[in-house]
């Protein structure tokens, strides 16, 4: 007899571990005070305890068109707790991620990065109500017909259809395109399926648990659904929800025709799309708002580095913060008073007062050794990789003289080091090697001075 053997599967799923990865919340309890050690979050109460008001006020929608910035030096956890705000909020509320930096562009305009920026943060919700044909196919006859320029080949003409609920059973006549829908999706008795009266586009739903064909196949690749119930022709409500940037794109798209353009280039490339398509789509989705058709969800638009934008940036900002549809803003920067960019007016964190006036401030501070031995300890952990007692104290210690974000680093470089030597954990050894090799920015900035004539600074 022949010997099989299973063969243990080794894919588990793209899986990759980024610096935020062991973020899962702000770790707040119900009263939304700070539990020291919670959803991969460590100490930093007071920033986190403001940054759960925050996303409580975001969540009952009382928020937008105001500004959050988070202050604070380097690895002092800024990222982390946008990234944390961004999980507490949930997949419903859009959160877009950028850095100051992606403003420059040779490509576009600043402004424009920034407004298909803050429209991609504006969920639309849209609800629409629309005449269907709906049922389980019970019948279906197609008439063909001679090919117009080749009378040897048939092509569909119409359509007769017979479609049954659990209340009624209707016949409908309709025409080629339809005919063409149905043979293309491979539509026979047995589907459910469903055609839009006005635009005529059917949808196959799936297979009837009803119909012989689902009670005869087990294995269908078809999903089995019950057949539908109520009239064949029904009105029936559709909700779905797209961000002011992709309606734009839509507009843009069907402004432009879309025929030949796309017929050769594959979809029209719109790079910037005017202001006269924004107004039109804002003016639609007010209307359908106001006619209880829409519901508008502010999300959150993080820039990463603010200090980065420049004073052109900030006053459009502060312009789009002022109009109706705009989303939270938070904005992180390691700066104290410096210039604002693109002027060379000091101001703190390097942003223009009347920012910085409507804004609520969300300190970060340096962590002591207990916080970067427990955040080091998750890191660890998030890296599946072991760490002996001595080995962790040596990286706090590290993290405490230099930075935390250096420790955080070096203990990957460490656990590769390990893995290298065939050991199973972390040892002071490998922290010490990885430590010898790799500088921190003190040490990088001591070792450029020494070099400073050698070196080219230009
Ligand atoms: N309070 C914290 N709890 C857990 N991990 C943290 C915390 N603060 C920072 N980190 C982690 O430390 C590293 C550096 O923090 P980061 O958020 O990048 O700092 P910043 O944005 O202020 O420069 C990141 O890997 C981050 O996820
Ligand atoms: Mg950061």
């Amino acid at each position: 007899m022949a010997t099989i053997k299973e063969v243990p599967s080794k894919t588990t799923g793209f899986e990759r571990i980024g610096a935020h990865t062991h973020i899962k919340g702000l770790g707040l309890d119900k009263d939304l005070r700070a539990i020291k050690v919670k959803d991969g979050m460590v100490g930093q109460e007071k920033a986190r305890e403001a940054a759960g008001l925050v996303v409580q006020m975001i969540k009952e929608g009382k928020l937008s068109g105001k500004t959050v910035i988070l202050a604070g030096p380097p690895g002092t956890g800024k990222t982390a707790i946008a990234v944390a705000i961004s999980r507490e909020l949930g997949m419903n509320v859009p959160f877009i991620q950028m850095s100051g930096s992606e403003i420059y562009s040779s490509e576009r305009k600043k402004t424009e990065v920034l407004i298909e920026a803050i429209r991609k943060c504006i969920g639309v919700e849209i609800h629409e109500m629309r005449k269907v044909y709906e049922g389980e196919v019970a019948g279906v006859d197609i008439r063909t017909t001679a090919h117009p320029y080749n009378p040897y080949q048939k092509v569909p003409e119409s359509v007769r259809l017979t479609l049954k609920t659990t209340k009624q059973e209707k016949t409908i006549e309709a025409g080629a395109s339809i005919a063409q829908q149905i043979i293309q999706q491979g539509i026979t008795e047995g589907n459910v399926i469903q055609i839009d009266a006005e635009t005529g586009r059917v949808a196959n739903l799936g297979l009837s648990m009803e119909s012989t064909r689902g009670k005869t196949y087990d294995v269908d690749t078809s999903e089995k659904i019950p057949r539908p119930a109520g009239d064949v022709l029904k009105e029936k409500e559709f909700v779905y929800t797209l961000t002011l940037a992709d309606m734009d794109e839509i507009n843009a798209r069907n402004r432009m025709g879309g025929g030949m353009f796309s017929l050769f280039f594959g979809g029209a490339e719109t790079k910037e799309i005017d202001t006269e398509i924004r107004t039109a789509v804002d003016e639609s989705v007010k209307k359908l708002v106001a006619e209880g058709k829409a519901f508008i969800h502010p999300g959150v638009l993080f820039i990463d580095d603010s200090h980065l934008l420049d004073l052109e940036a900030f006053s459009f900002l502060g312009r789009a913060l002022e109009s109706e549809l705009v989303p939270i803003i938070i904005l992180a920067t390691n700066r104290g008073v410096t210039t604002i960019r693109g002027t060379d007016i000091k101001s703190p964190m390097g942003f223009p007062l009347d920012l910085v006036d409507r804004s609520v401030i969300i300190a970060t501070n340096e962590y002591d050794a207990e916080s970067i031995r427990e955040i080091l300890r998750i890191r660890a952990r998030e890296e599946k990789a072991t760490v002996d007692d001595d080995a962790l104290e040596r990286l706090t210690g590290i993290g405490a003289k230099s930075s935390l974000r250096y420790a955080v680093q070096l203990l990957s470089l460490a656990a590769q080091n390990a893995t290298t030597m065939k050991r199973k954990s972390v040892t002071v050894e490998d922290v010490e090697r990885v430590d010898s090799l790799f500088m921190d920015v003190g040490e990088a900035s001591e070792h450029l001075r020494k070099y400073e004539e050698k070196l080219m600074y230009h």
